[in-house]
């Protein structure tokens, strides 16, 4: 009587579990931009605030604001340090440390640039400011190039 009672348990648990994990997925699948990575959770936050930083930089009645912004950047690009980008696992492993190093030196130097951003913003030179947020897409441009995976192939 109790190996039945036992037998019927397992069963029951091995069919409720695939239906469980589905329930688990669904969500996560379905969720809008979901960052696929922790990389790319810190990626997102430094999204969110540099889109409202971009559109208040030169208002210097938001600077109080602006240095939030630029706070919740330097956390995320600092905290993004930890991790390494995907793409790593796509290169031959000799190349691997280069890749992860040369990753690590341009975060430092958008760091820095983020920093001297922080400084503007505290003297009021919100002209000199505009410019660094401009500098700061231009780095995040080549450095997407040069270490964010691929979603597809460029050329044809
Ligand atoms: C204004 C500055 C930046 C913004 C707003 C930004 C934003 C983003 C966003 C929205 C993603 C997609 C995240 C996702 O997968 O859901 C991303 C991915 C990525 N970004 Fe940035 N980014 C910036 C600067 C940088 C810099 C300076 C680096 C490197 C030095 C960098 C390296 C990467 C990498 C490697 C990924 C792919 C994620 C992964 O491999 O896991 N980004 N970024």
């Amino acid at each position: 009587m109790k190996l039945r009672f036992l037998t019927f348990s397992l069963i029951s648990a091995l069919v409720a579990l695939p239906m469980l994990r589905a329930q688990e997925d669904g969500p996560k699948k379905m969720g809008p931009k979901e960052p696929k990575t922790e990389l790319g959770e810190q990626m997102e936050k430094m999204g969110g605030a540099y889109k409202k930083l971009g559109k208040q930089i030169t208002d210097a009645t938001k600077n109080e604001d602006s240095l939030k912004l630029v706070a919740t950047i330097k956390t995320a690009a600092t905290a993004a340090l930890k991790f390494e980008p995907i793409k790593k696992k796509d290169l031959p492993a000799a190349d691997q440390a280069k890749f992860v190093a040369d990753y690590q030196a341009k975060l430092k130097e958008f760091i820095a640039t983020v920093d001297k951003l922080d400084a503007a913003l505290k003297a009021n030179d919100n002209a000199t400011a505009a410019k660094l947020v401009d500098e700061m897409k231009a780095l995040s441009k080549e450095d997407h190039k040069a270490f964010e995976k691929q979603k597809e192939k460029k050329k044809a």
